[in-house]
């Protein structure tokens, strides 16, 4: 990590900052990032920037840089609402796709463009005219973490926290639901609507094992354990709850059980640790690599130089937004959290 000496920052503004996740970050680290803090708060500024931080982002980020943090969901709803001119998208390509769809005169940053997404992965607009071809008249709900071109292809798209909502708003008996297999599995669990899947699934969340959280039972008394629905169907049968991350935040926030295991990404468990300090939080600790390829030095950087840009073919554009816009259009499930 290099840090940018030739920028003088006033350290002493981000002090209070430290309050807020001193139980998740060493003072020696703190050290590294205060001044990036800084130097990030005085580019924010000079830019009439935001930054959209998602819930998997480390907390120097998400506690100490972001303006909105939140889930997809929260974040795409945010996203329309903000009035800066440069957006920077803390989290990965997909979620700066849907920024830059929802704000095609405003510059989206993405910090670090190698930030991608097993899901988004996982299929393309050619896999979508296929599964249309073999199931006319089905309309297609697509998970929110895909290309934009998977979106244009698409009638409505869904996130986590909307899934449900979204494929019972359509009054059809079947839908194409993709390309998570498992929050499919979840989503067809919770309604009379006959799902078709696709096998795409999150490298993060399908690490988990059933096996693994049964031993954590065994080993922690009085453990809570709620978990993600982009897990596997054995690991969401041993968990107490199921829900979307802002679900899953909302539940340690409300209910405050003794001890809990939050099956999911890493960072998420330090996020709400850093406050909320009557509950242990157990840590099997899965890392996404491409949530954390973004870091304060390269936020620092994005600020700077205004790149890297997120740019979608207009024509595609077009397309895709209508398919976000028809999910925003149903009503309001969660909201972001304002940090500012
Ligand atoms: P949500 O933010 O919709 O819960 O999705 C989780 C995730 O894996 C994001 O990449
Ligand atoms: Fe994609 Fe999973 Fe990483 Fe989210 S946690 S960005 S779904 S790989």
């Amino acid at each position: 990590m290099t840090i940018n000496q030739s920028v003088i920052v006033d350290l002493s503004t981000v002090a209070p900052l430290y309050e807020r996740v001193r139980s998740v970050i060493p003072d020696v680290e703190w050290a590294v990032h205060a001044h990036y803090i800084a130097a990030i708060a005085d580019l924010k500024k000079t830019r009439n920037a935001v930054i959209l931080a998602h819930n998997y982002q480390t907390p120097e980020i998400f506690h100490c840089v972001a303006d909105i943090t939140g889930d997809s969901l929260a974040l795409a709803r945010q996203a329309v609402e903000t009035d800066a001119d440069v957006i920077v998208l803390a989290g990965v390509h997909f979620m700066a796709e849907t920024a830059k769809l929802l704000n095609p005169e405003k510059v989206v940053l993405i910090p670090d463009e190698r930030a991608g997404c097993s899901l988004a992965e996982s299929i393309t607009a050619d896999d979508i005219r296929a599964l249309r071809a073999k199931h006319p008249g089905v309309p297609v709900v697509t998970y929110v973490n895909t290309s934009a071109e998977v979106k244009a292809e698409s009638d409505i798209c869904c996130t986590s926290g909307n899934a449900v909502a979204v494929v019972e708003s359509l009054g059809v008996d079947e839908v194409i639901f993709l390309p998570d297999e498992y929050l499919a599995n979840y989503v067809a669990q919770q309604t009379d609507v006959r799902i078709i899947d696709w096998r795409g699934h999150c490298e993060v969340h399908e690490r988990f094992t059933a096996a693994e959280l049964e031993q954590y039972r065994a080993d922690f008394d009085e453990l809570t354990i709620i978990a993600h629905p982009e897990c596997p169907p054995d690991v969401l049968d041993v968990a107490d709850f199921v829900g979307s991350t802002a679900q899953m935040q909302s539940f340690v926030y409300d209910e405050r059980p003794k001890r809990v295991l939050m099956v999911t990404e890493c960072s998420m468990s330090d996020n709400v640790a850093a406050e909320v300090d009557d509950v242990e939080f157990i840590r099997p600790c899965n890392l996404c690599p491409h949530m954390k390829r973004i870091t304060l030095a390269n936020i620092e950087k994005a600020l700077e130089t205004l790149q890297p840009r997120v740019e979608i073919d207009p024509a595609v554009a077009e397309k895709a937004r209508l398919a976000v816009e028809r999910m925003l259009s149903i009503g309001r499930v969660h909201d972001a959290r304002s940090v500012a």
